[in-house]
């Protein structure tokens, strides 16, 4: 089998960690593998499959001779150093949220819209991890039954903004037990100026606000899903929240229909659903829990309910963990699809 060139830049992260370790896992084609991070971390040593390497500084010719480079090091150094990896004739699978809506960027879950892959010019993007594990279910719905509106809300893991976030929990947990003075720093925003207290809160902000009291999060969860169903004028609002849960995002989501599903129709179509796995069994008290699903590939749904209160209305409860599917799995996977599909 052929194998590749790999780089991964922003390896020391929550994402980029987990990368090398879906490469692994999966047997990837690993040929030549460059781990890549800032110039804090140039010199520190990152083991992959039973070999020690040594973390680079990213620059422009940490390119040369790569395939495939997973950029997980956030949008203002996807731009500047994306265009200059595709120069050296890189594919870049970036996990930023630098091109997700350009022109001729493919933004895709391989499980939706693998087709999409096809339109590349050198980047591929993936999706916000929460959007992820909302479009997951949402394809096989709107393949039966024609989705007319959605109405999501989210319980989003602090791991979601990063390392940094998930220590921040673990010390204001520690402090706060043992009644010392708790100092946000990093939630919800961390170059902001303003920091709450996560540990047995909840933040009902995640990245910065528009004028329109919608913060980015909400409308990336938006504009992303109307762009990877390929449906620009879905109707579909957000509201995202930030929990003290460790890993792994949880969503609330209500679906319109054009035609009816019963609750028995929603389980049969996601038993059948790629990516999905159903854990539904209320008399068992069988539903999913981001504890349960840390570490895991599927995206969980459970809890399904017919919406009563409209003509054609589900509910269902969309458990996942955004550093994997929603993050570095989503990205291997689809760096997987473009070998199976000899676009590289
Ligand atoms: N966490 C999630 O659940 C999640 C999900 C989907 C998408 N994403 C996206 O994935 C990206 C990474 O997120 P994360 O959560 O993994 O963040 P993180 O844990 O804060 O890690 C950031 C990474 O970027 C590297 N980096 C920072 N400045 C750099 C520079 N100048 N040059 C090269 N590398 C640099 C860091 O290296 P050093 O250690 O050397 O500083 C580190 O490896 C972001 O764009 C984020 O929006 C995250």
């Amino acid at each position: 089998m052929k194998e590749f060139s790999v780089a991964i830049v922003g390896v020391t992260g929550a994402v980029g960690e987990e990368i090398l370790n879906c490469l692994e896992e999966r047997n990837f084609p690993v040929g030549k593998i460059k781990l890549l991070a800032s110039s804090r971390s140039a010199g520190k040593k990152i083991a992959f499959k039973g070999e020690v390497y040594e973390i680079e500084e990213a620059k422009p010719e940490s390119f040369e001779g790569i395939d495939i480079a997973f950029f997980s090091a956030g949008a203002s150094i996807s731009k500047e150093l994306a265009p200059e990896a595709v120069k050296r004739g890189t594919l870049v699978v970036d996990n930023s949220s630098a091109f997700r809506m350009d022109e001729g960027v493919p933004l895709v879950v391989p499980e939706v819209n693998p087709e999409a892959i096809t339109e590349h010019k050198g980047i591929i993007a993936n999706p916000n991890c929460s959007t992820i594990i909302m479009v997951v279910p949402l394809k096989p719905i709107h393949d039966r039954a024609r989705i007319k509106r959605v109405v999501v809300s989210t319980y989003q893991a602090v791991s979601g903004a990063g390392h940094a976030a998930i220590v921040e929990l673990e010390e204001q947990s520690k402090a706060y037990i043992e009644g010392k003075e708790v100092v946000p720093k990093i939630i919800p925003v961390a170059k902001g100026e303003k920091h709450y207290q996560i540990a047995f809160n909840l933040v009902p902000q995640i990245d910065v606000f528009f004028e329109d009291g919608y913060s980015k999060e909400e409308m990336k969860m938006i504009d992303e899903t109307r762009k990877i169903l390929n449906e620009p004028e879905l109707s579909i609002t957000a509201t995202t929240i930030r929990v003290p849960v460790f890993r792994s995002h949880s969503e609330s989501i209500n679906i319109e229909t054009e035609t009816r599903l019963t609750r028995e129709e929603t389980m049969e179509i996601f038993s059948n659903a790629p990516g999905i796995e159903l854990m539904d069994d209320i008399d068992r008290q069988i539903y999913p829990m981001p504890l349960n699903s840390s570490g895991k590939d599927p995206v969980y749904v459970g809890r399904i309910r017919e919406d009563n209160s409209i003509e054609n209305g589900l509910n269902i409860w969309v458990v996942g963990d955004q550093i994997r599917k929603g993050a570095a799995l989503n990205a291997v996977q689809i760096a997987e699809c473009v070998i199976s599909q000899k676009l590289l």
